[in-house]
Parts: C-alpha cells; structure tokens; sequence
C-alpha cells in the first residue's frame, strides 16, 4: 500500500547580523543601484561568529516540530541540504540529531546546492510513501557568507546565510487530496564548472601555495547559470505539474528559488503564472542556497498567505547543475 507524504509543520531561522548594500559598496567596487536593479537584493543575512549551520537547522527544526506537534524523538530521519556543512565528517545531519537529541534518526547530508530542500522534499515523500518513515526532518540550511569570496563582487553581493524545514510525515487521515502531490528532480553534471569550489576537495587539496587562488570560495559564471536556471526550473515545473495532473492556473502560490528577482520574473513568464501568485523575500535575504524556498515557504505560512487546501508549486535550481520542484497541497 502506497501511503501519502505530508508536510505537517514548516519553520525557518536567520541570523541576526544584516549585511546591506551600503555595507558591501565599502567592501568592493558595487553600489545599490547595481545590486538592486540587477538582482533585486537590498541586504541579506550573515552569521554570528561561531555560528554554524547546524546551529540554523535546530532552531528552525524547533519551529517546524511546535507546529507539528512533533518531538524530536519521534524523527526517524534527518535531511539536511546543504554545501556548508559544519565539517566534512560527520554530516551536518549527524550533528542536528545529537544537538535536537533525536537518537531514533537516520541521518543525511545532500549535497545539491540551492536544490537541495527539493531534493530532500522528493525523498522524503518517496521514503514515506514506501513505508519505510512515518515523520521525516527535511532542511535546506547553508552558512554561505563562510564560502563568499568578498574580493569578487560578481558573487559576494548575492549570498546570505539561514534555514528552512519541513517535517514530512505520513498521512494518518488517508486524506488522498492533501500532502505532496508531486515531486520532480534532475541534474547536468557536464556544467558543474559554472558554478562550484574547485579547490578543497579530494582532487585539489587546499594548500598554503594555492590559497590566494580563492578556489576554495565560490564561483560562478552568473550569466550562464541565469540561462540555464530559468530554462530548467520552468520544464521541472511543468514536469511536476503533469505528474499531479495540473495546470499552472489549479497553483495558489509558486515559490521559487531566491536567487535573482529577473530570474524569478523570467520564470514567471515562461510559466505563464500570475505574477501575483509569485512569492519573493529576496530583497532581505540575497541567496541562501538550499535554504531560500524553506524560508520563504515558511514565511508565507507565518503570513498567513497560505491557507488549508491551497497548492503550492516550489522550485529550485543550482550549482551541479542539480535543480527540482515540487508541489503540495497543505
Ligand atoms: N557591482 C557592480 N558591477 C558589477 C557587479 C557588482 N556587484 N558584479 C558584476 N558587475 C559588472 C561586471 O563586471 C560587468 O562589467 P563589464 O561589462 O564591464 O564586464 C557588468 O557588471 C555586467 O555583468 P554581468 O555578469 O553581465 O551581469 P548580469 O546582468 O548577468 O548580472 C548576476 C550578474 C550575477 C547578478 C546574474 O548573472 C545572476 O544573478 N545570475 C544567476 C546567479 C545565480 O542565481 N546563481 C545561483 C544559482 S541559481
């Protein structure tokens, strides 16, 4: 018997420090009417000193259990999308459980980029429809301005650092119209030079003699990323929308990745969505990678923009390529 996925409780957590435009035009050469005008972000948030990124999945994990009614014991599995793990081993998820004290959970790192809360969304709704977990954390959590390079104003203007989750549980009233109606995820790994870190890793270990290289902070050829973006966030929408047998008029809410308002107008476009059915908090927040789709997910919860018996579309695109989209109806 196939069971049904659901999101039963959402949370999200910033840090406190903000970095605005101004900050960053005494930093590198940039300016507001730049970044806003090009990106649509007016400041983002940066992390406490000693703050990591496990530390953002427990606060937002205890929002998103309170909602639910959840205790973290009752988790049997811990998701966490990130690329700004605490350490390299153990995974970030390992950490969330012994800090939310969670000792029942399997636990797991994905390592997707901003696609990495839908990656999480469409396992935990296959893991949980196979019948192998009934309540599942899923995290999309990053510490981004840790891997910004701040010598580069092509990137370092864009990134911001947070956590969004979800606690996707199995359906208990056998309510067929309710949950995730639909998931959908894909990659490209032949473009993985757009956007990556090449410099850190087994291949090229940092060293002293290849630290001034940078190779272990971000890179990213925007212009090319921006093209790819729309394209295949736009098809895995349409993908997601024919697995649940919909059209884009039956969605009450897109919330897309939060990486470039004219990525996001653009997708709008090619969707032939409402622009007001779009969700954007891109200008508080910048990118924040796998985090940005839970976060504004969560934020429309918290606004009461999203009502019971809603649909709504979420898609996310990123470095790897890897990018995805799902769709639930709460
Ligand atoms: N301030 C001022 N000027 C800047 C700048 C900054 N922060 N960053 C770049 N520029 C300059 C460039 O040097 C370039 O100057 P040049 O023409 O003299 O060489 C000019 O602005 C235009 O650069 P370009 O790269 O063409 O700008 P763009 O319109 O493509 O916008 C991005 C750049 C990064 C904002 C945009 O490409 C983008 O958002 N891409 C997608 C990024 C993304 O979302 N990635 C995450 C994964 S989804």
């Amino acid at each position: 018997m196939t069971h049904r996925a659901v999101i039963v409780g959402t949370g999200h957590y910033t840090p406190d420090g903000i970095l605005t435009n101004a900050d960053l035009e005494r930093i590198v050469d940039t300016s507001d009417e730049w970044i806003v005008s090009r990106t649509g972000i007016r400041e983002r948030r940066i992390r406490a000193n000693g703050e990591a990124t496990s530390d953002f999945v427990v606060s937002a994990a205890r929002e998103a259990l309170e909602k639910s009614g959840k205790q973290p014991a009752d988790l049997e599995a811990i998701i966490v999308g990130t690329v700004t793990p605490d350490y390299r081993l153990p995974s970030t998820a390992c950490v969330v459980q012994q800090k939310l004290d969670a000792p029942k959970a399997a636990v797991l790192d994905i390592a997707a980029a901003c696609a990495g809360f839908i990656y999480g969304l469409a396992l935990g709704k296959a893991l949980v429809e196979a019948g192998m977990y009934r309540t599942i954390l899923v995290a999309g959590a990053e510490a981004l301005t840790s891997i910004t390079n701040y010598e580069d104003r092509n990137t370092c203007v864009l990134f911001g650092d947070g956590c969004g989750c979800a606690i996707v549980a199995r359906s208990e009233n056998g309510d067929r119209d309710r949950g995730i109606l639909a998931a959908h995820i894909s990659g490209d790994g032949r473009l993985g030079d757009l956007l990556n870190m090449p410099i850190g890793g087994s291949k090229v270990p940092l060293t002293p003699e290849n630290y001034h290289e940078r190779g272990h902070l971000l890179h990213m050829d925007g212009r090319e990323v921006f093209k790819h973006a729309v394209r295949e966030m736009a098809d895995s929408c349409l993908q997601s929308l024919a697995q649940a047998g919909l059209s884009v008029e039956d969605i009450d809410l897109i919330i897309p990745h939060q990486a470039n308002i004219r990525i996001i107008d653009a997708l709008a476009k090619k969707l032939h969505a409402d622009r007001d059915k779009v969700f954007v908090n891109i200008q508080r927040y910048g990118n924040t990678s796998s985090a940005s789709v839970p976060i504004a997910l969560n934020e429309a919860m918290r606004m009461g923009i999203i009502k019971p018996g809603m649909r709504v579309l979420m898609t996310a695109f990123g470095g790897g390529f890897a990018w995805g989209s799902a769709i639930v109806r709460f």
